[in-house]
């Protein structure tokens, strides 16, 4: 088919795969070739097993896959016919010396730019898509423009803003699309060529267009204000468990507020997903790195509260369990960092997990998408643990059941049958608050929901 420009996204993961399957599809005009290293990702892409569960991503890839969306392992020859090249590898948080545990590395990126001036014969734009510190597009520049052929490349800031489960909605109709770039004429010009693109299907009030490091910044800063919402409503369901006040009333009460609004105020066992703490840690490295010490500070405790509130859930569990847990078996009702998708990358389930096996307790897991991930994430982990696709099976013989991803499933479990078949007393934890708390005890159980008085018949 006739394409005027070619497309290529180095990083065939969560972002990557999706966001380049709706630019196929909606830019018929573009050719989008997808490459990655891992070479039974691209395999799968190319199946009818995609490698990630995402609602709806099967559709839009069936309809573009071998018309303009391609998938490869062949990353030079990707590099070589591409006139936009989107870079959307992960950066994970560096594990050793300077910076370790909140830095981000930049081993990956920085071995990305050389790859991609090695294999090019002309100059391109080049788009930051993964998240990255503020002023990662100097070092990239540096490292593009430094070879003897005399190649320009434009670095472009376009962070992505989906969210994992809504993935495809968020790409398709998006609050806005960000574009940052040099105030250069040839800045200019290859921001022009990344709006354009996204102008085919996106309003253009939508598309917002900035300097280079304000678009590196935000994106830092967008995921830090969700995840501080978080750690403040959490923060809040403390003090409503010792004051009897009810979190769920106090986040609708202030919520109605328009100037506060109801999203992200919802109360949990804590926020998980691979970026959060990764882009909040990383915001944390670069205030500190320019002497910013209080601003480091400031961002590092929703981190932290984040942490506290975990350990809280299962402090809670223990307490009201009679101070022991040993040999007990615990349904833990998800895995997942949050419900509609398969990912449990630094999800509150993990450390859930991680504390009752310390407190020797026998661990039941079960997810509608997640056992995979959460077998491998556990794997090196010592105690009785068992994964179970059935809940009704996980929670047989158990002491207590505690819900960690809000899965729409168990909102419509028989309970009924679900406390039948349990040991006695009882227990619900309830660490998203979906589920029908009164109605939960007036059957029997003992329910423990985050930020409520618990209900006990113990
Ligand atoms: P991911 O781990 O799912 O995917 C990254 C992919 O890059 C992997 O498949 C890996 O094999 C590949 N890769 C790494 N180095 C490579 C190289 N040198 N050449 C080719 N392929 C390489 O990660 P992700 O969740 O897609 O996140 C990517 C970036 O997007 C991160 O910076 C993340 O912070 C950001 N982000 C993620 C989300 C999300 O919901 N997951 C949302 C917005 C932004
Ligand atoms: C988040 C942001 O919402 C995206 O905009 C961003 O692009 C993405 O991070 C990223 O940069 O990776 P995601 O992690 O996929 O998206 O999911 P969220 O819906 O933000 O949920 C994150 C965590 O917070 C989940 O564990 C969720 O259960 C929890 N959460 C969310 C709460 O505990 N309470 C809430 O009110 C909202």
């Amino acid at each position: 088919m006739d394409t005027s420009v070619n497309v290529l996204c180095i990083g065939a993961g969560y972002v990557g795969g999706p966001t380049m399957a709706v630019i196929a599809d909606r830019c018929r005009h573009a050719r989008v070739t997808v490459v990655d290293v891992n070479e039974a990702r691209i395999a799968a892409w190319n199946s009818d097993a995609l490698p990630i569960f995402e609602p709806g991503l099967d559709d839009v890839v069936r309809r573009a896959r071998g018309r303009n969306l391609f998938f490869s392992t062949d990353i030079e020859a990707g590099i070589r016919d591409a006139d936009i090249i989107f870079v959307s590898v992960n950066a994970l948080t560096k594990t050793f010396e300077e910076g370790a545990g909140r830095a981000a590395d930049l081993q990956y990126w920085e071995k990305t730019a050389r790859q991609i001036l090695a294999h090019s014969t002309r100059g391109k734009i080049v788009v930051e898509k993964s998240t990255l510190p503020v002023r990662t597009a100097e070092a990239m520049e540096r490292i593009l423009n430094s070879g003897e052929r005399g190649l320009r490349f434009e670095v472009v800031s376009n962070p992505e803003f989906l969210a994992e489960g809504t993935a495809i909605k968020d790409l398709e109709r998006p609050d806005r699309v960000l574009v940052g770039s040099h105030e250069t004429p040839a800045g200019a010009n290859a921001r022009r060529a990344v709006t354009d693109l996204y102008a085919t299907w996106v309003p253009r009030d939508r598309i917002i267009e900035s300097n280079l490091w304000s678009a590196e910044l935000s994106k830092l800063t967008a995921n830090a204000f969700l995840a501080q919402r978080i750690s403040s409503i959490n923060s809040i369901s403390a003090l409503c468990e010792v004051t009897e006040a009810d979190v769920d009333e106090v986040a609708y009460a202030i919520g109605t507020d328009s100037r506060i609004g109801p999203r992200f105020l919802k109360a949990s066992v804590g926020f998980g997903g691979s970026c959060f703490r990764k882009d909040i840690l990383n915001l944390v490295y670069i205030s500190e790195s320019y002497g910013l010490d209080e601003v480091a500070r400031y961002w590092e405790s929703v981190v932290r509260m984040n942490d506290w509130q975990e350990a809280r859930f299962v402090r809670r569990m223990l307490a009201s369990m009679f101070n022991t847990v040993a040999g007990k078996r615990i349904a833990l009702f998800g895995f997942a960092f949050k419900a509609d998708t398969g990912d449990t990358r630094e999800s509150p389930a993990l450390a859930v997990t991680r504390q009752l096996l310390d407190e020797h307790a026998h661990v039941v897991i079960t997810d509608p998408q997640a056992l995979a991930n959460a077998r491998i994430d556990t794997a090196r982990l010592e105690g009785a643990i068992e994964y179970e696709p059935d809940p009704y099976a996980a929670a047989k013989g158990a002491h207590a059941i505690a819900v960690l991803t809000e899965w729409e499933v168990y909102r419509t479990l028989d309970y009924a049958r679900l406390l039948a078949a349990m040991e006695r007393p009882a227990f619900v934890f309830d660490g998203r608050n979906i589920l029908d708390h009164r109605r939960l005890f007036e059957m029997g159980f003992s329910v423990y929901a985050v930020g409520k008085r618990p209900l006990k018949h113990v």
